[in-house]
């Protein structure tokens, strides 16, 4: 008996550090999915969470673009883009960064990216996911806060810009002042010959596709820029009876 009393001391002291262990990694946030944008804010537990995630995806090797839903950085959006070697991208409404992140995590050779939105903490929030992971190619990514009429790029500079989900010509009153001010700006920072890439999603509300395909030849047209092709697809995961459909629309700035 007397022997029997530390090993079972022992026993007791192991199996409470085993259920510190398990009570503490059941606490432990994550990996779970980022939000694509911020509206409404996080809360600083919220963010805490994410930035764990992102610190443990980043520890283990795991690619960020992982943590985001799949219709912020779905592949095919990736393949569409057709990002020349060196080529700039302008991401309009980066929201918290799928779409960067994406483009990292499969090396796409881009020279520059610059991801824009009119929102402060969705940039604060690429930032700091950047801050967190520390990607070799960082310095790449250029965070441009801009106005709701303006995005803030130099003109003739990029190569390929993307509208994904971002509702610049969606407004329900038609198209505003402000908007066509923004889109006649992204018109002028394209290169000449450049590719607009544009993505909407239905909603089961007031956003048909047929709605969307208006939507956007009226404002895309207005702006100057020429419809290449439509299409159709599908960029969530959801089980298909919930799924929503997306028009996919690439227009160009025309070639001198
Ligand atoms: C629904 S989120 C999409 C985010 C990201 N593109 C994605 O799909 O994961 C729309 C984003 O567009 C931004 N946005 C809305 N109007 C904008 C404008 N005129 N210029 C730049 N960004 C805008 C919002 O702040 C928001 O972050």
């Amino acid at each position: 008996m007397r022997r029997r009393a530390p090993r079972l001391a022992g026993w007791v002291a192991a199996l409470s550090c085993l259920a510190a262990v398990w009570v503490a990694c059941d606490r432990a946030p994550g990996p779970g999915v980022l939000p694509s944008s911020l509206s409404p804010v996080p809360t600083a537990d919220e963010l805490a969470a994410y930035q764990s995630w992102v610190a443990r995806a980043a520890a283990k090797g795991m690619p960020i673009s992982r943590l985001y839903p799949t219709k912020s950085m779905n592949p095919s959006i990736i393949r569409e883009l057709a990002i020349p070697e060196g080529g700039v991208v302008a991401d309009i409404g980066c929201g918290t960064g799928g779409v960067e992140w994406a483009l990292l995590d499969q090396q796409v050779p881009f020279g520059k990216i610059h991801a824009v939105d009119v929102e402060p903490a969705a940039l604060d929030f690429v930032r700091f996911t950047l801050d967190t992971a520390r990607p070799a190619r960082a310095a790449d990514i250029e965070l441009v806060l801009s106005t709701r009429d303006s995005v803030r790029l130099p003109p003739n500079t990029v190569d390929v810009a993307l509208l994904l989900n971002t509702p610049i010509h969606l407004n329900a009153g038609g198209l505003t002042g402000p908007d066509l001010a923004c889109l006649a700006s992204l018109f002028a920072a394209l290169k000449p010959g450049g590719s607009l890439h544009v993505y909407d999603t239905e909603n089961r509300r007031d956003r048909s596709i047929e709605m969307l395909r208006t939507r956007a030849r009226e404002a895309f047209a207005a702006a100057g820029f020429t419809l290449m092709r439509e299409e159709v697809v599908s960029l969530d995961d959801a089980p298909v009876a919930q799924r929503l459909a997306t028009l996919h629309s690439v227009w160009q700035k025309p070639a001198r």
